[in-house]
């Protein structure tokens, strides 16, 4: 077995620890001493609790003495507890000290630590006596300062013990403080003594309890996390939680075993078996059988499988509950401890088991068949014990039965689970199979359908296929285009949407349109739908008119449906958001009267969206939310996911960053890592990231949908690479922005939607815009010209987008279309400011803080330039507001970055206060001249350092000779020279692309770059 291992810290607790350590000030105010006793099962963590606390109370001076009680009988170890804790004295005390406290008292307390001093020569003193003595040198140690006496494992004390204890608590008076540790589930209880001893403390009501409860779930993961120092699996974080129940003693043990595989080690086998040793053999009996059933069971059925009269059962039950081994809730009884059950479960022969098994099976069979309806967990226990009886026929059966029972009960995983081993039965026992209602290709069929609403795409794949081929090329036309729709489905589900299509093709070739049927309708509805999640919109729309046509000809409501909500997405991308919503309803109403829930719920999903992409996020938000509910209580996981992210999505453009983390973070607790779904609340926790400043979080985030997904759909890959594009923005990379649009772009080719495109477009112009500060600086004409091209080609995309006549943008293309257009003005100078205007109102129309913050930002940059500095700094205060509310962390950098150079005063201070001093400090230049000095050590000329600070080259030119004046310096140079001595010129310094950039704009008739939305000169030397 593996070694077990202690997490370094102590989880939860803090409410626990924190009435310790108030019980100690209170002791330390006091008068007479204080008692607190510490209760809870074994291995809760009284130990641990006990010790974190006189950890911290040694730390703030408290003097702390510590010993146990034994198991071993009071004869062996007399007065435990307080022996142990006065051996450690001599240690910690030197000599005079010692006999200081011992007083006259070391011959008497010789008696039990011998080490204190020479035992008395004449006969020991009474019990009595020898109290005062430990009395006396309490309160000494007292008039000292504060002490903690600790007593652990009370429940082992022996009388003699128990009476000093009391006599102890009843008398002492000093600051004193005697902790006691106690476990409440000894099995027989406490002895008579002890029972006495724990109620008289209650009674004088100077003793205060704590119970320790087990941990609750979120402390187990954090425990586990602890322990293996990482981030754990859900796998394994739920095994641990349920083999040890919170009990952070178990947990360790499992968490120990689980190196070396699940099984239970015999060690810990045998360690929770010696705690139920002392129950007499009929209880055992008993809890055999139970332990056959589970970790519950009813008391009936235990009944009918022990075969005990009654009296005798009861006799045992009330044996075992006494013993806390097991607990009592109804008419059911439950193993106190999950590793009780499997223990003993373990502890039997394989004969053993299996004729236990086969009697459960009997009796539940016997109560199922008097019954109309038995209940899927019935259902279930009946297919287990069949199976565990090893009874493979009526196994097969059972398990066919409960997968069906599981399924209505919106139990997805475990109707699975059934189906999975009734095929793994199938070729084995072919007389079951022939009794079965089901053959083999539906049994496949609901296999898939059960792992695919589990959320477990790929292998609903595998199983899907298995059904077509089982079918084989004699399957009839109708059903074999149903079994490839099915299996595109779930291709759809595992990412491959290609693979998909080529599935709905083949389903289509199959399956004549002519006469009309619900299979044809649900076939082009289909193709339909992956079409428009292709960002086809145009050839989305003619399958879906196809599939309305068809599905209303027999009725097909679920096919019709999924068709509207199809023709809804290509209105609503065509920036007809009314009508989309319209058909929406229209396909919800039709939809609601079907058992199709999870398309039911798809057309809220589509709802949602179309709400926040065209600008009502708010709206949006609230249909998602409401339809996670509902995907929620029909145990759809998946769909929640999906629905929670869209909230999410939704809360994040219009600035509502808390609420969008929490819906992202509920979407991420119900999705599985790994699945598509799981790239829905990443990518929308990206974009927050991104805006919030944290960009490496972001690259983070799109990298992990990446390496799982590299071949994403447009609706996936589109905002993928934009925010690929922009991050490397924010890190000042723009030539790798560049190539994410460039491989966006490539990604969705042939692609109609604006929605998708644009962004796309937007991102790259901004990229081109960073870029071409360089070749303006240089003057190099090729290079100009090169990124003019490619800003012309982004531009003249976004407006082919949304040219055609049958197209209207959604006022949020339309934004998107006027901030390209922006960006495209940054790098081809058109009137540039009143661009970034334009996109800025849209974006304020919109209620969408972070852009439009971001517009007025640069817009402020060229209104230093071209315009006023009243209207800049107007328009910064704003951009500054609004980024520091958000919070908005590097936007806001970037603000105060551009108005500390351009002299504009925000709102509130510019900078942190720096816990070190600036570089140049101390020099008696002002800020001011310290930023022109930095400039000039890096040999700017004064028109330079003029347009790099948004001042006259005149006025430059003073503060030059200013500094020169204020250092006694006789030169630029001499000046250049200190501010490198000084540190002025390292990272603090603007760097030098920007200054020049900033320069050549000035002198030339194109309009400025500033900066690229990327690292923001710090303006202070770190
Ligand atoms: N809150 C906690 N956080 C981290 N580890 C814990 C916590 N509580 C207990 N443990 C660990 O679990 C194990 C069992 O705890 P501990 O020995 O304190 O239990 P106990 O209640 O004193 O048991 P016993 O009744 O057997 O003395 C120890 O290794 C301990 O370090
Ligand atoms: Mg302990």
């Amino acid at each position: 077995m593996s070694q077990r291992v202690t997490s370094p810290v102590m989880v939860g607790r803090d409410e626990e620890l924190g009435r310790l350590l108030a019980a100690l000030e209170v002791a330390g105010r006091g008068t007479a001493a204080s008692a607190l006793l510490v209760a809870g099962e074994a291995g809760v963590g009284k130990t641990r609790l006990v010790d974190e606390f006189t950890e911290r109370a040694r730390r703030d001076g408290t003097f702390v003495l510590a010993g146990a009680c034994l198991d071993v009988g009071e004869t062996a170890a007399p007065f435990a507890p307080v022996a142990e804790a006065f051996r450690s004295l001599p240690a910690v005390m030197d000599p005079a000290e010692l006999s200081e406290v011992l007083g006259g008292s070391a011959e008497q307390l010789a008696r039990i630590v011998p080490a204190l001093g020479q035992r008395p020569g004449h006969l020991p003193a009474s019990d009595g006596a020898l109290f005062e003595h430990v009395l006396g040198v309490l309160e000494r140690l007292g008039g000292h300062g504060r002490v903690v006496l600790v007593a652990e494992d009370v429940h082992w004390a022996g009388r003699s013990t128990i009476e000093l204890l009391n006599f102890l608590i009843g008398n002492l008076r000093g600051p004193v403080l005697i902790l006691l540790t106690c476990r409440d589930d000894e099995p027989g209880g406490p002895s008579p003594a002890l029972r006495s001893f724990l109620a008289e403390l209650d009674r004088g009501g100077r003793t205060e309890r704590v119970r320790l409860g087990r941990l609750a779930d979120p402390q187990v993961a954090e425990l586990v996390a602890a322990i293996t120092g990482g981030e754990p699996s859900r796998r394994l974080v739920d095994t641990v939680r349920s083999r040890s129940d919170g009990n952070p003693f178990f947990a360790e043990e499992v968490l120990a075993a689980s190196a070396d595989g699940l099984a239970l080690p015999t060690e810990l086998r045998n360690l929770v078996l010696a705690r139920m040793q002392a129950l007499p053999a009929g209880s055992w009996h008993v809890l055999r059988a139970a332990a056959a059933a589970g970790r519950r069971v009813e008391h009936s059925l235990l009944s009918g499988v022990t075969g005990l009269a009654e009296p005798k059962l009861l006799a045992a039950m009330r044996q075992a509950v006494e013993h806390h081994v097991l607990t009592v809730d109804g008419a059911v009884y439950v193993f106190r401890h999950a590793l009780g059950q499997e223990a003993v479960y373990a502890d039997m022969l394989p004969a053993e088991r299996s004729a236990l098994h086969g009697k459960y099976a009997a009796a539940l069979a016997d109560r199922a068949s008097q019954r109309d309806q038995a209940s899927a967990e019935e259902l279930g226990q009946l297919a287990h014990h069949w199976h565990a009886a090893g009874n493979w026929h009526e196994a097969l059966l059972a398990s066919i039965d409960a997968s069906r029972a599981a399924q209505r009960a919106t139990a997805y995983p475990e109707a699975y689970a059934h189906d999975q081993r009734a095929l793994a039965l199938w070729d084995l026992i072919p007389a079951a199979a022939a009794a079965s209602p089901v053959g083999l290709t539906g049994l496949l069929q609901h296999a898939a359908q059960m792992a695919s609403l589990a959320g477990h795409a790929e292998r609903a794949v595998s199983l899907a296929r298995r059904a077509v081929s089982s079918a084989g090329p004699a399957a009839e036309p109708l059903a074999a285009g149903s079994l490839r729709m099915q299996l595109a489905a779930y291709l759809w589900e595992a990412g491959d949407t290609a693979g998909a299509l080529a599935e709905l093709r083949q389903a289509a070739e199959a399956v004549p349109d002519d006469p009309p049927s619900p299979e044809a309708a649900g076939i082009e509805a289909q193709q339909g739908r992956l079409l428009m999640l292709r960002g086809c919109t145009r050839e989305a729309a003619i399958h879906a008119r196809r599939a309305v046509a068809l599905a209303r000809a027999v009725r097909a409501d679920d096919a019709e449906a999924s068709a509207l909500g199809t023709l809804a997405a290509a209105a609503a991308a065509r920036g007809r958001p009314d009508e989309a919503v319209d058909q929406l309803r229209r396909a919800a109403r039709l939809a609601a009267g079907q058992s199709d829930i999870a398309g039911l719920l798809r057309l809220r999903q589509n709802l949602a969206a179309t709400l926040w992409t065209s600008g009502r996020c708010a709206d949006g938000a609230d249909v998602a939310v409401a339809a996670a509910k509902v995907a929620l209580e029909a145990g759809l996981r998946i769909q929640a996911g999906m629905l929670l992210a869209n909230a999410g999505a939704a809360l994040v453009r219009i600035g509502r960053w808390d609420e969008a983390d929490r819906f992202l973070q509920m979407s991420a607790d119900v999705v599985s890592p790994y699945t598509l779904g799981s790239t829905y609340h990443l990518l929308q926790r990206s974009l927050l990231r991104l805006w919030q400043g944290e960009v490496a979080l972001a690259r983070a985030d799109l990298a992990g949908i990446l390496q799982n997904f590299p071949d994403l759909d447009p609706q996936l890959a589109c905002p993928v690479y934009t925010q690929l594009a922009e991050a490397a923005l924010w890190d000042d990379r723009p030539g790798e922005a560049r190539e994410a649009v460039t491989t966006g772009l490539r990604a969705v080719e042939g692609n109609d939607d604006p929605a998708y495109v644009m962004p796309l477009c937007r991102a790259g112009l901004a990229a081109v815009a960073a870029e071409v500060r360089r070749p303006r600086i240089h003057r190099d004409h090729a290079g100009l010209s090169q990124s003019r091209r490619a800003a012309d080609q982004l531009i003249e995309t976004a407006r082919a987008i949304a040219a055609p006549a049958d197209t209207k943008l959604t006022p949020v293309t339309e934004a998107e279309l006027l901030t390209a257009e922006a960006e495209y003005a940054r790098v081809t100078g058109g009137d540039a400011a009143a661009r970034w205007d334009e996109a800025a109102t849209a974006w304020a129309e919109l209620r969408y803080p972070f852009p439009r913050a971001y517009a007025r930002w640069r817009q402020a940059e060229l209104e230093l330039i071209e315009g006023t500095r009243a209207s800049a700094s107007a328009l910064l205060a704003e951009a500054w507001h609004t980024a520091a509310s958000l919070p908005a962390q590097q936007l806001r950098q970037e603000i105060e970055a551009l108005a500390a150079r351009a002299r504009i005063t925000l709102p509130s201070p510019q900078r942190p206060v720096a816990d070190w001093p600036e570089p140049g400090a101390g020099l008696g230049l002002t800020s001011r001249e310290l930023d022109v000095l930095r400039l000039l050590a890096a040999g700017r000329t004064n028109r330079q350092i003029g347009a790099e600070l948004f001042i006259s080259p005149r006025t430059a030119g003073v503060h030059v000779s200013h500094i020169l004046a204020k250092l006694g310096l006789a030169s630029r140079g001499e000046a250049a020279a200190a501010a490198h001595s000084l540190g002025l010129t390292k990272p603090a310094a603007p760097d030098a692309d920007t200054v020049i950039s900033a320069h050549t704009a000035r002198q030339s008739p194109s309009p400025p770059t500033s900066g690229p939305p990327g690292r923001t000169p710090p303006g202070r030397y770190p």
